[in-house]
């Protein structure tokens, strides 16, 4: 146990007194004193930014752009209020409807939260699509939200964008943000934006309305979209200010992309709301830039994930030693189990304890966590934020549930409720409704709460699996594999794996006429890196003759996991879930 660390400098926690706030907080209390916009709507980009301009705080920056190629750019608030008004005003020109979906497929520019503050304004849904998707999921999610507009710049939209654009037909408008040409089905981002002008009424949204459209991946089936409604700023700006701390004029780096949820929640959404300055970094992972940008921006609150803590522990402590980390107030962990060996070497090189939390796309916001009034338990995710109920439950096939003692293991379940939980799965409400029994959210992870009320990962009752702290489903890979004539069937695992928590392993058979090789191996991977891009593509490839299935016919993943991890395969009592018609589904 890490208790909290006298440091005379720190002030006292924003949550000081857990068991108080626990007792007395309400959601109902918290939304109906929310003051919202001028004309009494809400809308999360205008609690995000223009309320602080409002204040009289709009030349603090908001956002610190550190380019990859050493560029920098700042963003005050008041001009990251003008941005986003002149972008809801071309997208007002184009014709873009309330609850209409735009996307954005961009790696960490500025023009992305131009964009995402530009669309919540015009009460659009912003839905964005992670760079290092390839061609196929990218056009998953753009046929599956009927984007009519994408945000993108013209090296993505040529690569993974162009060929499919026929099968798109509500993709009306692509914007790019590196062109100042206008050509067929084709505008200049910037220059749409300069044809405006500065000025916007204040947004017009309703708590209810649709907001951000996030996609993650179940066992079976395409992609599910998580709607998440404008409301959802309550629940952002609260978990900002009790769990990260976040206070006015704090340097906040979350290193999660917006094309996760965490980005947008976390990465742009909680710390504005909470009048931080965003250090937004544009390059990919590398230890020892990190450690320059925590040291040169002087960050406070550092957000980031296990796999990063994995690889800057290889990196070691020297590394650390040569920069000065002192204005670090706290460190907090997300997306995959962090390990007690991560949160103690965050307090002995860090001189802070990595704290763990614990949420999803569909929560969206921060559900369980270490808090700094709170003592750390090294390996738990922590304990439920006030106003959230967690319990672990079976749920029984009367689609009931009962609730476990101390210990034992079940899913993980919330008392629905919450400002930022989901409200639908688009076109899909079975499925939505799946989610739910008995007045409870299922997450589909498995964990334990101890006695005293700590949260402890299990694992998933699913097949989705994380790797480098992304949830990759199995339906996507798979159905990519099955598209090549020499494969007839295909499964996916995740294999463990010292730094990305995860590999994506795939295990495959061949149709008659078609041998294993190295050849052929190397064929396969490469159409699947192609076509899924590198976040999604498969890192290893076995040959089977055939794969382990149910009677049902359903392929059982469990099987290839226990194959992988060397478990025999005659002793399935070893195996989680039901055997042998353990349907994997969620
Ligand atoms: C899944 C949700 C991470 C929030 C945004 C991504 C796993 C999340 C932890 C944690 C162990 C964790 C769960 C969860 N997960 N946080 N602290 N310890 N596992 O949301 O992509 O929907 O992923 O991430 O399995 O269900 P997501």
């Amino acid at each position: 146990m890490i208790g909290q660390i006298p440091n005379p400098n720190e002030p006292t926690p924003n949550l000081a007194d857990y068991s108080a706030m626990q007792a007395a907080f309400s959601w109902e209390a918290a939304c109906a004193e929310w003051v919202g916009s001028p004309n009494g709507g809400l809308n999360i980009a205008f609690e995000a930014v223009d309320r602080w301009v409002i204040a009289g705080r709009g030349e603090a920056i908001a956002l610190r752009w550190l380019g990859k190629n050493g560029e920098r750019q700042d963003l005050s608030y008041a001009e990251l209020a003008r941005l986003s008004d002149r972008f809801a005003n071309s997208l007002e020109r184009l014709g873009i409807a309330p609850g209409e979906r735009v996307c954005i497929l961009a790696g960490r520019i500025p023009e992305l939260y131009i964009t995402a503050l530009g669309v919540l304004k015009v009460g659009a849904v912003f839905c964005p699509l992670f760079s290092a998707f390839g061609p196929e999921p990218i056009r998953v999610r753009l046929a599956k939200s009927r984007a009519r507009v994408l945000i993108t710049t013209t090296l993505l939209y040529q690569r993974k964008v162009r060929k499919q654009r026929g099968e798109l037909p509500d993709l009306q408008y692509v914007l790019l943000t590196d062109s100042r040409e206008a050509e067929l089905g084709l505008y200049s981002f910037h220059a749409l934006l300069e044809a405006e002008s500065d000025h916007r009424p204040p947004p017009r949204t309703q708590p209810e309305d649709w907001a951000l459209l996030h996609f993650t991946s179940g066992t079976t089936g395409a992609p599910k979209g998580a709607i998440h409604v404008h409301q959802a700023v309550i629940a952002h700006q609260l978990t900002g200010r009790w769990v990260l701390d976040l206070r006015p004029g704090d340097i906040y780096w979350c290193t999660a992309d917006p094309g996760w949820v965490t980005g947008v929640s976390y990465g742009i959404i909680a710390p504005l709301a909470n009048g931080a300055t965003l250090v937004v970094d544009e390059a990919e992972f590398d230890a020892r830039r990190w450690y320059a940008i925590l040291e040169r921006e002087r960050v406070n609150i550092w957000y980031t994930a296990p796999t990063a803590i994995r690889m800057l522990m290889k990196v070691g402590a020297k590394t650390v030693r040569e920069h000065d980390l002192s204005a670090l107030r706290l460190v907090a962990s997300v997306g995959e189990p962090l390990n007690p060996e991560g949160v103690i070497w965050g307090l002995a090189t860090l001189g802070r304890p990595f704290h763990d939390t614990w949420w999803q796309t569909e929560t969206g916001a921060i559900m369980i966590a270490n808090y700094r009034a709170l003592d750390i338990r090294p390996g738990s995710m922590g304990r439920p934020l006030p106003g959230i109920e967690a319990a672990i439950v079976r749920r029984r096939s009367d689609d009931r549930v009962d609730r476990l003692e101390p210990g034992e293991e079940g899913e993980l379940a919330l008392r629905t409720g919450w400002p930022s939980m989901f409200r639908g799965y688009l076109d899909d409400e079975e499925r939505y409704q799946r989610c739910f029994a008995d007045g409870w959210y299922l997450s589909g992870d498995l964990a334990t709460c101890d006695a005293d009320g700590y949260f402890w990962f299990v694992g998933r009752n699913d097949d989705v699996i994380k790797t480098a702290g992304h949830l990759i489903g199995p339906f996507e890979v798979e159905n990519i594999l099955m598209e090549h004539p020499a494969v007839v069937e295909a499964g996916m695992i995740g294999k463990p794996d010292e730094f990305a928590g995860q590999i994506i392993k795939v295990f495959v058979a061949l149709k008659p006429g078609y041998e294993p090789s190295d050849a052929l191996r190397k064929e396969l991977l490469g159409f699947a890196r192609t076509r899924l891009g590198p976040a999604v593509a498969p890192r290893e490839l076995e040959f089977l003759p055939d794969l382990p299935k149910t009677r049902s016919g359903k392929i059982m993943r469990r099987l290839l996991r226990a194959r992988e991890l060397g478990v025999p395969l005659g002793d399935l009592s070893t195996l989680e879930g039901e055997y042998p018609e353990n349907s994997g589904d969620e």
